[in-house]
């Protein structure tokens, strides 16, 4: 709901449980009055008119105060928009306008020719912010910097900022540390969002799991970005974020050219971290992610079987063998393609190897159909090896500095999106793929950074790390009209390509490249902070994890550990035994029964992987499951009882594993027994109200 003060000037956005407040003076700064619980509009009116403090010269009364901070005028903080003309640079806006349609507010400001226009919806308690910027003089604009928003805290004492970290096989690792003055800046001058750090973070003063209030703001760009968050002088908060890392340029707006920066989406809630995650999922799966309320198909995907070395033959005996424990999605992951019979070869070149599939990929999809599944493949559209016959063709279609070394990481370079002719390229190379075979599934990898983003001979290289980014959507957004029934993974080796951006527009993604079940367990509750289960995809290999650390674990903790999300399985199905695929095929039928809960239901983080016990619980309607994990049971002491959640504490639910009846009072706050001893032990305990 939106409601607008009698003069015009002050804006109150409200959610279900949230309130977000703003206010236009009469010298026209646009202040922040209020983000936090529900308010009524004499509320935010009652604050717009309570005076700013008033500083002596060393101090601005604006900063830390400002919806948008403009660089330029008495502002010493870390300005979200940065524009230069030949003349001069800064900003000095006049108001022109609001126009409110439904939930979306625009807020219409001009200075000379450019045109800036702020962005405000609410969806559930979430606040998406974005800002549009039109050039409507005649001259150039050069756009140093443009943030999505600027997310303003309340007064309070001892901010604590939590952040997801990593890097590869290590992602979305959840840490938090007390806010000190200064700035703490985040993110990505990779060109991708990047295994570092998840653009997400969340501020609280004293919240716990289950209860207090927590501040989260999250960025929907998949290139370049950076989140700053600031403690300036007088203890105010603010936090600044958007697309490019640096404020070298980010693009030359020409007369009559626009940017829309990426949505920088906000949510206050007051129910703890766990809390907060359900409204993230909650919103994530009505707003962003496309489909969410289909079911995703458990997979098996052929890397960590048979990396490289493929052929159909050998792709159709690990099929037959997935469809035998009751896998629905069967993909052929890298090696199918080109020349590529290693990572030296082939990226660039989307027709299937001659001699692996001498009639194309058509009839191992048709075999694998046939099996009742459906049929997936790998590309990395954005990538070229030298050593290919598009590189041959077209060596000036990446991207380079004249001159200087080319990084190859994993021998291939980086294609330059930006250009139109790599754009169509794409578009009919991926287009005649997926209408050569039925492809139900494409898995979209992204193997390396930027590293020498240059695009000689253009008037204004550096627009390439946006550009990228737009052509990466675009593409995206026109495969998936073109081709309605596919559905899209997002991968960048494992997890560097995981952001609300991206999120929109594929179906699920790739959550790390590390399959051991434990340390899964840290990734996976880092990400779960601000992602839900319904796009996590988790694989069940091998063990010992040859691929990592040699950790030896059961088959039962495997499955256990990636039933938390969406269940795949990626061991080389060749080589285990009869007994082990009958087991596997037990969990997968189990993982089919709880699949519901898990994809759809709200998360509740019931114990912490900190090294003893942890589990997960997914509650739906008058159904419940857990999932328990034990790392280690140390001095033979007794595994504690689980405290349940989101139960009814009033009713009685009946244990589907034994048959027994539990009190829901008794589950909340006395526990539940798991049973589990020993090390690395796991169990799934389904419950359902009686
Ligand atoms: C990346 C992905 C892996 C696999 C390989 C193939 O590393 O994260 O899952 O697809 O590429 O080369």
């Amino acid at each position: 709901m939106l409601e607008i003060s009698e003069n015009g000037r002050t804006w109150l956005l409200t959610g279900p449980a949230s309130g977000y407040a703003v206010h236009l003076t009469e010298g026209d700064e646009l202040l922040h009055l209020h983000w936090g619980p529900r308010i009524a509009l004499a509320d935010a009116e009652a604050l717009a008119v309570r005076p700013l403090p008033v500083y002596r010269p060393f101090e601005s009364p604006l900063d830390g105060r400002e919806e948008y901070p403009v660089e330029g005028g008495p502002r010493f903080a870390r300005p979200a928009l940065s524009v230069r003309t030949e003349e001069r640079r800064g900003t000095e806006w006049r108001f022109e306008a609001h126009e409110a349609e439904g939930d979306h507010l625009r807020l219409r400001f001009r200075d000379g020719g450019l045109v800036i226009t702020l962005h405000y919806r609410m969806r559930h308690d979430v606040v998406e912010r974005w800002v549009t910027l039109d050039n409507e003089g005649p001259a150039p604009l050069e756009l140093l910097r443009a943030d999505a928003a600027t997310w303003t805290l309340p007064d309070r004492e001892g901010w604590r900022l939590s952040q997801l970290h990593g890097r590869w096989a290590a992602e979305s690792l959840l840490t938090a540390a007390p806010l000190t003055h200064g700035e703490k800046v985040i993110g990505s001058r990779r060109g991708h969002t990047g295994h570092q750090h998840l653009p997400w973070v969340a501020l609280d003063t004293d919240a716990t799991e289950e209860r207090g209030e927590v501040y989260g703001c999250a960025l929907g760009w998949s290139g370049s970005w950076r989140i700053a968050v600031a403690q300036l002088p007088d203890a105010r908060v603010q936090i600044t974020g958007g697309a490019g890392y640096d404020d070298s340029g980010l693009l030359l707006l020409a007369a009559g050219e626009s940017y829309t920066t990426p949505v920088f989406a906000g949510l206050w809630s007051d129910g703890g971290f766990g809390g907060a995650s359900r409204a993230w999922h909650a919103y994530q799966r009505a707003y962003v992610v496309p489909d969410a309320d289909r079911d995703r198909p458990v997979l098996f995907n052929s890397w960590e079987a048979t990396e490289f070395d493929i052929s159909e033959e050998q792709q159709g005996a690990l099929a037959r063998r997935a469809a035998a424990i009751g896998v629905e999605l069967f993909v052929v992951d890298d090696g199918w393609f080109g020349r590529r019979t290693s990572d030296r070869a082939g990226l660039g070149d989307w027709t299937p190897n001659p001699d692996r599939f001498p009639k194309g990929l058509a009839p191992l999809a048709d075999h694998v159909h046939a099996l009742g599944m459906q049929f997936g493949i790998w590309v990395e559209p954005e990538m070229v090896n030298p050593d290919s016959d598009l590189y041959r063709a077209h060596p000036d279609w990446v991207q380079y500095q004249p001159g200087r070394t080319r990084t190859e990481f994993r021998n291939q370079l980086v294609l330059n999106l930006a250009r139109e002719d790599v754009q169509e390229y794409l578009w009919r190379q991926l287009d005649t793929l997926l209408s050569s075979a039925p492809i139900d599934y494409v898995k979209w990898d992204f193997n390396r950074c930027f590293t020498d983003a240059g695009w000689p001979g253009d008037p204004y290289p550096q627009r390439l790390w946006v550009d990228h980014v737009r052509a990466l959507y675009a593409l995206l957004d026109r495969l998936r009209a073109a081709h309605p029934d596919v559905v899209f993974e997002s991968c960048s080796g494992g997890g560097g390509r995981i952001d609300l951006g991206i999120m929109s527009r594929t179906d699920q993604v790739w959550t790390s490249d590390n399959t051991d079940p434990l340390d899964r367990l840290a990734i996976q509750h880092g990400f779960s902070q601000i992602h839900p289960a319904r796009v996590m995809a988790a694989w069940v290999t091998d063990s010992p994890n040859t691929q990592l650390n040699d950790r030896v674990s059961s088959l039962g903790f495997r499955f256990v550990s990636a039933m938390a999300g969406v269940l795949g399985v990626g061991g080389d199905l060749t080589q285990w035994t009869e007994e082990e695929l009958a087991e596997a095929g037990d969990w997968v039928s189990l993982y089919k029964e709880i699949r519901p809960l898990v994809q759809h239901g709200d998360l509740h983080r019931l114990r912490p992987p900190t090294g003893g016990l942890s589990a997960v619980q997914y509650v739906r309607g008058d159904e419940s499951v857990v999932l328990a994990w034990l790392q280690a049971q140390s001095y033979g002491e007794p595994v504690p009882a689980l405290r349940l959640r989101g139960l009814d504490p009033t009713a009685s639910y009946e244990c589907l594993e034994t048959g027994e009846i539990h009190r829901g009072a008794v589950l909340l706050h006395h526990g539940l027994d798991t049973a589990l001893r020993g090390d690395l032990d796991a169990a799934v305990i389904r419950l359902r109200r009686i």
